[in-house]
């Protein structure tokens, strides 16, 4: 199954990602992670990546290429893939495009999980990761069972830079612009379904499940 997971940012594109890789036993390919590890590395990407993100801003479509590129091009992805936060502008859709027709491939379902504007500053503000397995919680929606302690290993939660209160509203602004083309790009092709990402996780979930199992 190859797989995209569109969503502006907060609307639990990872969350739900997470899910299905579990279930469907697909890489889950999140060029967010990409970055955020290749600046922990201290790599040239990251070097290149980290002005961006801190900014809010989208990194450059021919890095972002290039690394999704060379991603896809790897064994594990020949039973599929979920990709999550790419394509993010339509130059990016169709370097996919291309590379899919050159690998004899075919994209199943663009998932685009809709959550209203308002409701993303809260999700995204509140959000806390484990810097140790990367879980991602929240501090009302989706608590560890110790306040700031990760479940699965005991680190110390901690907050994505780029959730800071002005990052958030930068983050959203830019993708809101991005994101009505792309998401005509697909209807066009057939590829797109939306699901109401408005509610609890599990639920979601179910919708998602519903569609790949259709
Ligand atoms: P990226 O890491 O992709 O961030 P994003 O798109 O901003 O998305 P997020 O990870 O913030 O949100 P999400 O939808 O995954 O939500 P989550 O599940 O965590 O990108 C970061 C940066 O990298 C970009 O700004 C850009 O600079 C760069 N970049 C990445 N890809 C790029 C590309 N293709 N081109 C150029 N640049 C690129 O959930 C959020 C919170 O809500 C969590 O706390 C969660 O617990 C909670 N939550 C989840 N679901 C629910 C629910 N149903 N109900 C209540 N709470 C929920
Ligand atoms: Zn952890």
């Amino acid at each position: 199954m190859n797989l995209i997971l569109m969503g502006l940012p907060g609307a639990g594109k990872g969350t739900q990602a997470e899910k299905i890789k579990e279930k469907y036993n697909i890489p889950h390919i999140s060029t967010g992670d990409m970055f955020r590890l290749a600046i922990k590395e201290g790599t040239d990407l990251g070097l290149k990546a980290k002005g961006f993100m801190d900014q809010g801003e989208l990194v450059p479509d021919e890095v972002t290429i290039g690394i999704v590129k060379e991603r896809l091009s790897k064994a594990d992805c020949e039973n599929g893939f979920l990709l999550d936060g790419f394509p993010r502008t339509i130059a990016q859709a169709e370097a996919l495009q291309e590379l899919l027709t050159e690998l004899n491939r075919k994209i199943n379902y663009v998932l685009h999980v809709d959550v209203p504007e308002e409701k993303l500053v809260e999700r995204l503000t509140g959000r806390r990761i484990c810097p140790t397995c990367g879980t991602t919680y929240h501090v009302v929606y989706n608590p560890p069972k110790v306040e700031g302690v990760c479940d699965k290993d005991g680190s110390t939660l901690i907050q994505r830079e780029d959730d800071q209160p002005e990052t958030v509203k930068k983050r959203l602004s830019v993708n809101i612009k991005q994101t009505k083309p792309l998401l005509d790009f697909y209807q066009d092709k057939g590829y797109l379904v939306t699901v109401d990402g408005d509610r609890d996780i599990d639920e979601v979930f179910q919708d998602i499940q519903a569609i790949l199992e259709k």
